[in-house]
């Protein structure tokens, strides 16, 4: 497109024309910062739109930066492909209801993260789908005796955000496929490093990628992994009839994230590991919860599932309740006071007042969190300066 053909207008619309990438061959893949794709014909255009032939087509629906993330999310987690999402919950959201139906229920290990929850407590009813809770520790044992014809879904969260209680993967799924349903889990806490539900015939596993995939706090998202059967329903829930899908620098974000998620999947485990230990036998605390304490009850199943450590989340019962709680929070110095978790940082948050407001006084009883509950997200830092942080303010508790 020459200047002399078109007007000025059109030259600052179109340039010099659309650039050909063929020759281009980056190292990392670039960000796809584009809502539409050029189609080669009418027929092309047709052909890609109806599915009949791969390709891109309108970002909402798929995009070759956002494809890469869930492709090496799905590689990981060992299953066929990966859709990805604006956030954790819109994954959960999309996967739930691409397999529930009005006058359907789901049998839910308890505890879940409170957004989870207050999605299960305020719109799944509205819809006519009913939840049946079970405790993570016990549900392996106890779900036969509560499936009925409607149950559609078994919905699993080990660890469990925030108690850390821990769900027998292997028995629980093993239940649930006895009166083939279907099995979703959210393995944020563990990340495909430590445990892959998949391998014990998980259909779908979904995760708050914002947090370990992201590891730096820095932005939202999510992903579900699947194999075929399971993937187009889900797609189609999630880039067609829900729509909230990821942006391409989200993707990217996630898929540089996922390169060092190993290395620091390894590190959160051994500096949580050496934080629980240290916290274990403190005087201002009643409980430590941390699935790599042989005192933890959900220590042996844990061993058994997960590879490689526990995770990097502790939660702390402090002595005192709620005002105690309070002053040790209102001491830290090193560790943050934030929500999330799976960042380069040490959060520190109190899940009854913040991440798990859905919960009442009745439900936070129901799933033993009392109102001196406090999670740590261990991070990064040199253990000891964590430690001696969280020690001043325990101190001071
Ligand atoms: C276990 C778990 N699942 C899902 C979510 C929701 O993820 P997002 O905040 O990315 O929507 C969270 C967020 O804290 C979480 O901890």
């Amino acid at each position: 497109m020459s200047h002399g053909q078109v007007h000025f207008n059109t030259i600052a619309v179109h340039g010099a024309g659309k650039p050909d990438l063929t020759k281009v061959r980056p190292v990392s893949v670039p960000i796809y910062q584009s809502a539409e794709f050029v189609f080669d014909s009418a027929e092309h255009g047709e052909a890609v739109m109806s599915g009949k032939e791969p390709g891109f087509c309108y970002t909402r629906m798929g995009n070759p930066t956002s494809q890469e993330f869930e492709r090496r999310m799905a590689l990981l987690e060992g299953a066929d492909d990966g859709v990805s999402f604006a956030s954790g919950m819109a994954a959960i959201a999309a996967t739930i209801l691409s397999y529930c139906q009005p006058g359907d229920n789901l049998i839910s290990s308890s505890p879940v993260y409170g957004g989870t929850f207050g999605l299960f407590k305020d719109l799944l009813p509205t819809l006519d789908i009913r939840i049946i809770y079970l405790p993570a520790e016990t549900i392996h044992a106890e779900l036969d005796r509560h499936v009925t014809p409607r149950t559609r879904l078994v919905y699993l969260e080990t660890p469990a955000n925030p108690t850390l209680d821990i769900v027998d993967l292997q028995e629980t799924i093993k239940a649930a496929k006895r009166h083939n349903l279907k099995v979703a889990v959210d393995n944020t806490f563990a990340t495909p490093c430590l445990q892959r539900p998949m391998s014990y015939g998980a259909d779908v596993v979904m995760h708050s990628a914002t947090k370990y995939i992201c590891g730096h706090g820095d932005t939202i998202g999510g992903v579900a992994v699947a194999n075929k059967g399971d993937i187009e329903r889900l797609r189609i829930v999630a880039y067609k009839n829900l729509g909230g899908t990821i942006a391409p620098i989200t993707a990217w974000l996630l898929a540089r994230g996922l390169q060092t998620l190993p290395l620091r999947v390894e590190r959160h485990c051994r500096n949580a590991q050496i934080v629980a230990e240290f916290l274990e036998n403190h005087p201002k605390l009643d409980r430590v919860r941390y699935p790599g304490l042989k005192k933890c009850c959900g220590h042996d199943v844990a061993k058994k599932q997960m590879q490689g450590g526990f995770g990097g989340v502790i939660g702390i019962d402090v002595k005192g309740g709620l005002e105690s709680c309070k002053k040790f929070q209102n001491s830290l110095k090193l560790c943050t006071l934030a929500v999330s978790l799976g960042s380069v940082e040490t959060l520190v948050s109190h899940p009854a007042s913040t991440t798990h407001l859905s919960y009442s006084e009745d439900d936070l009883k129901k799933v033993g969190m009392s109102r001196g509950f406090v999670r740590i997200a261990v991070g990064l830092e040199e253990p000891e300066d964590v430690i001696a942080d969280l020690d001043q303010a325990l101190k001071k508790a």
